[in-house]
């Protein structure tokens, strides 16, 4: 039995005898040297996800004592505790195959331990989605904040960051432009310190996603992991804290439909990452409320791109917070936002925007009368290819290529990619279409970034630097590239991606939204008839639950018990 107490008496199994259970609670508690003072404030729990493994949030321990030093401040009790942490280079085969894991351990421990409030710490490309999902279903009062991005460095007094630049030179190293040893030394620079990839990638656009949504402190999405600002801006949330404690305003009331179209809304208008779209779509799906693809592509359309970050355009984050961060950017897109949408601070969108005060000249954010792109960073692809939709990010796209029509060359999976894509026997030309199948939900499985299918190494060489790619995968948002992604449904489920063969005609035009394999349905049919799709399974563990429950792309990849139950709105246009 549990009763809903305040601060440690929340939560309380008991048998029968609720005194004897807080009786013993306390005294395990107080084993930490805790006064009875300290233990009657309101509890606010931090998520530590501090690992060595993961340098995007290197700056974990300074945090947390920012975060604990606002918390008493404020009058709150500080409990921090760890949850799994999950960083993009070091969680084989995929960091998206542990996403869901880490919001199931953040659900399951906000749910079971006493807390009035809860402080999620969230910065590489899949904490911050991870926790923000657990926290939808747990229902606490929740605060996000941000580790912040890293510093850029410097090579032979170029400026770089990761990870546009990491691409940019690994694929002049491929092409033979540089040698060995400055690839070596570029390496030392592209991660200047600890703190998240510096250009808007998926961890940035998680950030500005994050405060778009109502759920960090105003200007939480910008100060770099090494600053001051980072730090003000965690004892600011731990303060905050301690307010959503008291006030009980919970996550569903600012998690609201207005709130995920602004930050849809957010999203286009940074050339955000790809892969916020599916992380926005999970999070919502865990509070009933749908993500429309077809509203999402009309609001691109009304939608310029406004930031002037790479891959996109030319800075790196440490530039955008120099300009004003997400309160410069809100306020040029004020007369497109929901303003009333409420935030954690227990004001509203629009009053944010105004207690930020004006702008001044700066030249990251653009005003919408001079975009970067004149249309939102994604398009919606529709087409026999992708039934169930699929998406490019066409500010990142080569113009050319937008309006396409080539030969497919197709890679049946990710190991047949590896085996064939650099033989100097293979039959490629500059303007065919590689296709690369079985990397969705299911079929690598967790969906790895690996849509950004490499160039062929002897057309890298001749000097080609884009070709149009297709798969069903995902891809790096700091990537950048002709490159169609999440065609839905997937191969490995039987998706007519499935039945492409080298040699088949595929157009592309991103005008028309189409997505298109010119062969007739009866030949399509009669192929998947003659070679069935086997779904992949496997023998136990989490990868069995993964592969019995995960969703297609168009519903985040959540895990289909993990969504909620009923629809309670949409967006955009809920
Ligand atoms: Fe962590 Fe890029 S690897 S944000």
């Amino acid at each position: 039995m549990s009763n809903d107490r305040k601060g440690l008496k929340k939560g309380l199994t008991h048998y029968g005898d609720a005194g004897f259970s807080l009786f013993l609670r306390k005294a395990f508690i107080k084993g930490a040297g805790y006064t009875d003072d300290a233990l009657d404030r309101p509890v606010v729990a931090i998520t530590d996800t501090g690992s060595a493994y993961n340098p995007c949030h290197g700056n974990m321990p300074q945090l947390l004592e920012a975060v604990e030093r606002g918390v008493m401040l404020a009058g709150g009790l500080p409990m921090r505790f760890p949850t799994i942490s999950v960083h993009e280079s070091f969680s084989a085969p995929t960091s998206m195959l542990m996403r869901n894991l880490m919001s199931m351990d953040t659900e399951e421990m906000l749910r079971a331990q006493p807390m009035d409030a809860v402080v999620l710490i969230g910065g590489c490309d899949k904490t911050v989605p991870a926790q923000l999902m657990g926290a939808a279903s747990a229902g606490v009062p929740a605060i996000q904040l941000i580790t912040g991005s890293m510093l850029t460095g410097s090579h032979r007094g170029e400026r770089v960051g990761a990870c546009t630049d990491c691409r940019r030179y690994w694929g002049r190293f491929r092409a033979e432009e540089i040698d060995a040893e400055e690839i070596a030394a570029v390496n030392h620079q592209l991660v200047a310190s600890v703190g998240t990839c510096s250009v808007m990638g998926t961890a940035s656009t998680m950030a500005c996603a994050a405060e778009a949504l109502g759920m960090t402190v105003p200007g939480g999405a910008s100060p770099p992991a090494v600053t001051a600002d980072r730090m003000r801006i965690a004892e600011q949330t731990g303060a905050q804290a301690v307010a959503l404690a008291r006030s009980g305003l919970t996550i569903d009331r600012i998690l609201t439909p207005a709130a995920f179209e602004n930050a849809l809304r957010v999203l286009l208008a940074i050339g955000g990452s790809t892969n916020g779209l599916i992380h926005l779509t999970a999070i919502a799906g865990r509070l009933g409320i749908d993500i429309d693809l077809d509203a999402l592509d009309r609001l691109g359309r009304e939608t310029p791109v406004l930031l002037d970050l790479k891959p996109s355009g030319q800075h790196y984050m440490e530039d955008f917070h120099a300009a004003g961060g997400m309160a410069t950017l809100l306020r040029e897109l004020r007369p497109l936002l929901h303003l009333d949408a409420l935030t954690v601070s227990g004001r509203t969108l629009g009053e944010e925007i105004d207690r930020a005060g004006p702008g001044f000249a700066q030249d990251v954010v653009r005003p919408r009368t001079d975009p970067i792109y004149p249309q939102g960073g994604l398009a919606v692809l529709r087409g026999n290819l992708a039934p169930g939709g699929a998406i490019i990010k066409q500010s990142a796209a080569d113009t050319a290529l937008m309006e396409h029509e080539g030969r497919a060359v197709v890679f049946e999976d990710a190991e047949d990619l590896a085996a064939r894509i650099d033989r100097d026997d293979l039959d490629v030309r500059a303007d065919d279409v590689l296709v690369l199948k079985r990397i969705g939900p299911k079929g690598a499985p967790g969906m790895p970034e690996a849509g950004y299918i490499p160039i062929p190494k002897k057309l890298a060489r001749a000097g080609v630097k884009d070709m149009l790619r297709i798969s069903d995968g995902r891809m790096s948002g700091t990537a950048f590239g002709t490159i169609v992604l999440h065609v839905t449904p997937e191969a490995a489920v039987g998706g007519p991606l499935a039945q492409v063969r080298t040699g088949d005609r595929i157009r592309l035009s991103v005008r028309e939204r189409c997505l298109s394999l010119l062969v007739t349905d009866e030949e399509l049919a009669r192929r998947a008839q003659e070679h069935p799709v086997v779904a992949p399974v496997a023998e136990r563990g989490y990868r069995k639950l993964f592969l019995q429950s995960v969703t297609q792309a168009d519903q985040g990849l959540d895990f289909d018990f993990l969504r909620a139950t009923t629809t309670v709105g949409k967006a955009p246009g809920g």
